[in-house]
């Protein structure tokens, strides 16, 4: 039988048969269930596909919108199976979602670096922030203009291993002329969960943490740590103590158009941002502060300089050419449907996913969400409400401990008291990957009282 079908079609038939199934398969993707940008990507990965498979060897790398190659296993990345017993685990805020996206993307972000360069402590000697290589710094500069979410004119750029060092280094940096009391370090409950924990850590006698900024009435010096858009809750955010004296460090880890409306450049004394959640290359581990006071951005380089001399300029570089990646992509892409910059094709997925998700959130009836109204994106010229990186499901139906709730199903969250606030409240991260994802939404759906 199978030497009669042999001679019946020839290699080539073969070929031409599966590029026949190929070519229908994709069509079909393109009609159920794309977005208009993903119908361009699918279209885009079509074509490179095709001439792929007749000639493997003839194929380029570079710039190739094709299938993701996986480059780990289900179990090296965390996937979950597809099956009952899987668990579901958002509780951190890895954003894997991304990487997706940067595969897509083939080689134009890939660095390469002889054993020779990077050897010295230094990147510009003589330049306040010593460390920080000048290609990055560029690039930041670079992207805030593209984006329009920041100013950059007369401000010194830190660069930190994670914007989580550069938190430290800003309280160091206010706190260090040394005051009888500790500084207090307040901010408006819901909190990103890390603040407490990262404040208190050495319990340093410069600074400690004072918790729920909506309730603090010291009276002595503090700090106000406004996040916005706001992890865990999403929403946008201003200072909430009112009175004159405080120091305000504003994290705008998600001040992105995939997250949220760009309204205007921000313009604060010191404002914290990162590659994490900018581009998905958390383990990078780069972080950038905007900083106008020269004295506090030379306190901030000091604090760095004792604790890590410095951070990787391997990794700088890795970001510096990612961010030049985005920039390239996106410079001009405002009103179009360019998918190739990263906001668009991100904005696009954040959009898929929250409407899946309220989609699961309706079927089940047990939970609900914060509600965003649409603003005007100064960047993607439309108006939408926010695309939040967590979503902030709380639990009703007197549900009280909605983490406990959530674990009988194996999907696990991070609840409320991590927050500052009551136990009816996860935060869930959604920045996972599609698999992930896609299991926790099926699943919530499915819980009814
Ligand atoms: C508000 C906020 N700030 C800072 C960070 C930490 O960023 P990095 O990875 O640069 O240390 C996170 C990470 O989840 C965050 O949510």
């Amino acid at each position: 039988m199978a030497a009669a079908l042999r001679t019946l079609f020839s290699t080539r038939h073969m070929l031409m048969l599966s590029l026949a199934l190929n070519l229908s398969l994709m069509l079909k993707m393109i009609e159920e269930k794309s977005s208009p940008a993903e119908s361009l990507i699918i279209m885009e990965k079509l074509q490179p596909k095709l001439i792929a498979e007749v000639s493997p060897s003839e194929s380029t790398q570079q710039g190739r919108f094709e299938a993701p190659q996986p480059h780990f296993s289900a179990q090296e990345t965390g996937d979950t199976p597809d099956d009952e017993d899987s668990i579901v685990n958002l509780d951190h805020g890895d954003p894997t979602m991304y990487e997706n996206y940067w595969q897509q993307m083939g080689d134009r972000t890939t660095v390469v670096i002889p054993g020779w360069q990077f050897t010295s402590y230094f990147s510009v000697a003589s330049n306040l922030c010593w460390f920080l290589e000048p290609e990055l710094a560029n690039e930041i500069i670079r992207l805030h203009g593209v984006v329009g979410n920041a100013i950059t004119d007369g401000r010194h750029i830190v660069v930190g291993t994670g914007s989580s060092q550069l938190y430290q280094a800003a309280l160091y940096a206010y706190t260090s002329s040394g005051a009888s009391e500790p500084v207090t370090v307040v901010s408006a409950a819901p909190y990103y969960s890390s603040y407490p924990t990262a404040t208190d850590c050495v319990k340093s006698s410069l600074f400690r943490w004072g918790g729920d900024a909506r309730v603090y009435d010291g009276k002595g010096p503090y700090i106000e740590l406004v996040t916005s858009p706001n992890n865990p809750d999403g929403f946008v955010r201003d200072s909430v103590v009112n009175r004159s004296g405080g120091i305000l460090i504003h994290d705008l880890a998600y001040y992105w158009p995939h997250y949220t409306p760009i309204t205007s450049p921000a313009n604060h004394e010191l404002t914290l941002f990162t590659v994490s959640k900018t581009t998905g290359h958390a383990g990078s581990r780069i972080g950038w502060a905007l900083v106008k006071d020269p004295l506090i951005a030379k306190k901030m380089v000091k604090y760095i300089e004792v604790s890590t001399i410095g951070v990787s300029k391997d990794s700088q570089v890795r970001a510096a050419k990612v961010l030049k990646v985005v920039s390239d992509g996106c410079e001009g892409a405002g009103g179009s449907d360019k998918v190739e910059c990263l906001f668009r094709y991100s904005h696009s997925q954040m959009t898929r996913r929250w409407m899946q998700l309220r989609e699961a959130v309706k079927e089940s009836g047990v939970f609900s969400l914060p509600e965003f109204s649409p603003r005007h994106c100064n960047f993607l010229e439309q108006s939408f409400g926010s695309l939040p990186a967590f979503a902030w499901l709380k639990c009703e139906d007197g549900i009280e401990d909605c983490e406990s709730f959530l674990r009988r199903f194996k999907i696990v969250t991070r609840g409320g008291r991590h927050f500052g606030v009551g136990p009816s409240y996860v935060r869930v991260s959604m920045l996972d990957r599609d698999r992930t994802f896609n299991l926790f939404v099926r699943r919530l759906s499915k819980i009814h009282r």
